[in-house]
């Protein structure tokens, strides 16, 4: 028989104290709702839907990318009971089993869900709800059972002292026969401590219809941890975090401090590349293999052959690095840069927009953007590319072997054809023809004896100055 799913989202997310909707907020650099949808589609189901209130048009734009998804809304938000009765006309005469999921349980396995798709199956109940035994079950629904079986679920709030001492708690994940959910589910009340329509509350009203409940107990219970806080919103995030760098030193990444590394969802990275502490990689980044990320580098929607190393405190953003190249301490490369291979770009040296030819060198203080670099270029200290006139920017064009003196000026749009140099210190506003020298600075004038004048010219006057002082 076929299944769906139905995601809560909903709610508020009050504990949070946000604008931004919970289900938005991210997870080690994801928003949680997209660990859901991922768990979600290990299913094959044939209908995937979200339930969306609380800045539901938000949450409904962050997730449009994905193909098939349905979204039904919430209006105003009464509870998980009323979330899920939203749903009623979408299942009208349908059979099947629907896999509830919500929103802010975004550790929830593949695996564990086949297995409560499955128990569900087998056992023919009504309901099968994914149960864990947690340490702290504070400010969960708690499982209250009979002869072992599930008779009701009771919401910490309402809870008496003996059930807030029950540490089986309820997920707020489960499986539904169809056919007399929503007719059970019209009949919920919300005279409760939230005045809510709880859906916990359909356990013991399957009860007194004679419906079983059935649960799958997960044995891990870390994977159905609930977020409701920036607590537990960064405590969910650090084993995403720590899962991520398990999974990439097993496939043979050395991580130095497996505590101070990130490492976001879409980045790849190769075998033998050694990561230093305190590296963020994010977007969509692929590192080769043998590279060496050193302290303290972010590195987004980037490129890395093999052989890279990229040294201290460097951001690095859009960019591709070839094989063996080096970038850094402290630099930093903006989108469209293109380093090729074995080039050098140094200290505070600022790259945008730029293809950086093989085996060139801008090893201090440079900025380059929307520059074309040769191969074997030297780029001197405190050379600027002058991209930008206030209007708009031109580009710069360095050929194959050319040698750009410190602290230069390249006023762009201006080529420096290959092999030619530019003398240190010179301000470029004309093309320079291959194999040329340009100089483009004031001449040195020097004034010879002109300090040793100026000198005798002072005390002269301050000779004169005290003798006319009146004298005491
Ligand atoms: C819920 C369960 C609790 C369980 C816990 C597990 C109920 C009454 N309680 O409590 O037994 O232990 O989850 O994490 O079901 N939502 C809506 N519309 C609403 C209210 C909530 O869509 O009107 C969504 C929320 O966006 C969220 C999910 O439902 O994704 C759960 O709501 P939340 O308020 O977090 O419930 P808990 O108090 O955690
Ligand atoms: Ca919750």
């Amino acid at each position: 028989m076929s299944s769906h799913v139905l995601i809560l989202a909903a709610g508020k997310g009050t504990r949070m104290k946000s604008a931004v909707p919970k289900v938005l907020h991210a997870v080690a650099g994801r928003p949680m709702i997209e660990f859901v949808l991922d768990t979600a589609a290990a299913l094959s189901p044939a209908t995937c839907t979200v339930v969306v209130g609380h800045a539901g048009e938000q949450v409904r734009q962050a997730l449009g990318g994905r193909q098939g998804l349905g979204f039904l809304l919430q209006e105003p938000q009464l509870g998980t009971g009323h979330a899920l009765l939203q749903a009623e006309p979408l299942f009208r005469g349908v059979q099947g089993t629907l896999v509830l999921l919500s929103g802010d349980v975004p550790l929830l396995s593949p695996a564990t869900l086949e297995a409560l798709a499955a128990r569900h199956t087998d056992s023919g109940a009504a309901a099968t709800v994914v149960t864990a035994v947690v340490e702290d079950p504070t400010g969960y629904g708690r499982i209250v059972r009979e002869g072992g079986e599930v008779r009701r679920i009771v919401e910490h709030r309402d809870a008496t002292a003996e059930e807030r001492s029950l540490r089986e708690i309820n997920s707020g994940i489960y499986a539904f026969d169809l056919e007399p959910l929503f007719p059970a589910l019209a009949r919920i009340g919300s005279n409760n401590a939230q005045g809510e329509y709880y859906l916990t509350d359909l356990v013991a009203l399957y009860g007194s219809e004679g419906r079983r409940v059935s649960s799958f107990a997960v044995p891990d219970a870390s994977e159905v941890l609930g977020i409701n806080s920036r607590q537990e919103l960064a405590a969910t995030g650090r084993r995403v975090w720590r899962a991520r760098n398990d999974a990439l030193m097993a496939a043979g990444v050395t991580i130095e401090d497996p505590d101070t590394t990130f490492v976001g969802h879409g980045v790849s990275v190769g075998p033998d590349t050694v990561i230093r502490p305190g590296v963020v990689l994010e977007g969509t980044t692929r590192i080769g293999s043998r590279c060496v990320i050193y302290p303290g580098v972010r590195i987004e929607d980037s490129d890395l052959s093999d052989d890279v190393w990229v040294y201290d405190h460097c951001v690095i953003s859009g960019a591709r690095i070839a094989q063996g190249a080096r970038v850094g301490p402290f630099a930093r490369m903006r989108p469209e840069t293109v380093v090729d291979e074995g080039a050098h770009v140094g200290n505070f040296v600022e790259l945008k927009k730029t293809h950086f030819g093989a085996g060139s060198k801008a090893m201090h203080l440079a900025y380059l953007g929307d520059a074309t670099v040769g191969t074997r270029v030297n780029i001197g200290a405190g050379t600027i590319t002058c991209n930008y006139d206030g209007v708009r920017k031109s580009p710069t064009v360095i050929g194959d072997g050319a040698f750009i003196g410190s602290d230069s000026q390249l006023i762009a749009p201006v080529t420096v054809g290959s092999d030619a140099y530019v003398a240190a210190g010179s301000s470029i506003t004309d093309d320079v023809p291959s194999g040329s020298l340009a100089i483009a600075r004031g001449r040195q004038l020097v004034k010879e004896g002109w300090v040793q004048r100026k000198r005798t010219a002072a005390s002269g006057q301050q000779s004169a100055d005290t003798r006319s002082k009146p004298s005491e």
